[in-house]
């Protein structure tokens, strides 16, 4: 566009915003949480029990009282299809994977792993954080106080040649964080190659561990879904089992506050970590476990229920996807992917914008997440990511909030054209 066009597509927007302004909206689309209808799918979950059924398991211990460190059998050999973890290798926790990651990482400062000094004794302790990705991953190792180091993403996961170089070299690299499967906010799934790449990292540091989070391993959004290689038998065939920690949970398939939560690990890693949890509890949630495994039976259950997940979401993404296409499509003001599965639709406006479409959006009446939010710091050296978040609102408030921020990508492109 020339200087006359872009002005009047300036004022176009500003005219339609002011308008946006007038309205008083209160939307939000800050976090990827399920919907209503979606946390509804699973209300048959809380009458699957009742004071009458079974509680006592094979070998005689009731479900109800203390004991089972590691979980039911039935819900872990669910997680194990479901991860492609033997479920001997699976550990349930309660209700949040973020918290066993949590425990992991805290477990690595104050005891270390590998017989290593802990991390809190060992200087200058980094982790790897591809980025754009999962805000929170990096807050954790953030507020152990270890130095975050961004690596770039690619089109088939992150950059390996730099994981590599890192890691191989840096003894103080001790972890990396990792969403390998429709990622957070990326919608990326690691290419085979990548995977088999992490399986065969000769990390410097004996106790490093890659954190790889498999939130949405089953959160399909289309009839071809992708496939992730199983990094658990590849790290098997490379003897590097040891190097890996597996998460997943049942949040965005039953219930993100009353869901269950899975580790999986190495025969190695596990013996020391049923020592640790010795201490930290004498049991998990059972009853919950039971909950999961009477209602969903097996993984066949589970992956019905997304299926049902499925048609809630995709024409959420696809409302984002046609209005984007519609509003931004001719324009090249913005790019942003048509992800197959996961929770985001992963934007990128022109660089040094992002701040400010967040910052139109907010004054307009529509939250999205902070600008820079997927990266370590939340600091986006370009400016120019934003984490759409559809799954949460109705389609009418999402109709809304996307028109909204069409509106202010068009304007902050416009202010920075024009100078
Ligand atoms: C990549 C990723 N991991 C973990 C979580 C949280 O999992 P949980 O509810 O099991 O703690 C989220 C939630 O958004 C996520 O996006």
């Amino acid at each position: 566009m020339n200087p006359a066009e872009l002005k009047n597509m300036y004022e176009e927007a500003k005219t339609q915003y002011d308008h946006y302004c007038t309205q008083k909206l209160s939307l939000n689309m800050t976090r990827g949480k399920p919907c209503r209808d979606q946390l509804d799918l699973v209300s048959g979950l809380l009458e699957t029990l009742s004071p009458e059924d079974e509680f006592e398991l094979a070998n005689g211990d009731d479900i109800r009282n203390y004991g089972g460190w590691n979980g039911l059998p039935e819900m872990r050999a669910i997680f194990g299809e479901l991860m492609g973890i033997p479920a001997g290798n699976i550990v349930l926790g309660n209700n949040s994977s973020l918290q066993m990651m949590y425990d992991a990482v805290s477990q690595g400062f104050t005891h270390g792993y590998s017989d290593c000094k802990p991390w809190s004794q060992q200087e200058n302790i980094k982790f790897l954080c591809p980025a754009p990705g999962y805000d929170r991953h990096f807050a954790v190792t953030e507020f152990f106080g270890f130095e975050l180091i961004p690596i770039q993403m690619l089109e088939t996961g992150p950059d390996m040649d730099e994981i590599e170089r890192l890691v191989e070299a840096d003894e103080s690299i001790k972890g990396c964080w990792c969403v390998p499967k429709y990622g957070n906010p990326t919608g990326l799934t690691f290419s085979d190659e990548t995977v088999r790449r992490f399986a065969k990292l000769k990390p410097a540091a004996k106790d490093f561990r890659l954190f790889w989070d498999n939130a949405y391993c089953v959160h399909h959004l289309s009839d071809t879904p992708d496939m992730l290689l199983n990094l658990y038998d590849e790290c098997l065939q490379n003897g590097t089992e040891d190097q890996v920690f597996y998460f997943a949970s049942t949040s965005k398939i039953s219930l993100p506050g009353a869901g269950v939560a899975a580790m999986g690990m190495s025969d190695n890693n596990l013996k020391e970590i049923q020592k640790r949890l010795s201490f930290q509890t004498i049991g998990p949630d059972k009853v919950n476990q039971l909950r999961h495994v009477k209602y969903f039976k097996n993984a066949d259950g589970i992956y019905k229920v997304m299926e049902q997940h499925r048609e809630i979401l995709a024409p959420k993404f696809q409302l984002v996807q046609w209005k984007f296409a519609e509003e931004l499509g001719e324009l090249g003001i913005a790019h942003w992917n048509e992800p197959n599965g996961g929770y985001f639709i992963n934007l990128d406006v022109m660089e040094g914008c992002a701040s400010r479409v967040v910052e139109l959006c907010k004054n307009a009446g529509v939250v999205l997440t902070a600008a820079g939010s997927a990266f370590p710091y939340g600091k986006d050296a370009k400016d120019t990511n934003i984490r759409i978040a559809p799954t949460f609102p109705p389609m009418n408030e999402l109709n809304q909030a996307v028109q909204v921020l069409c509106t202010a990508i068009k304007m902050a492109a416009a202010e920075k054209l024009l100078g």
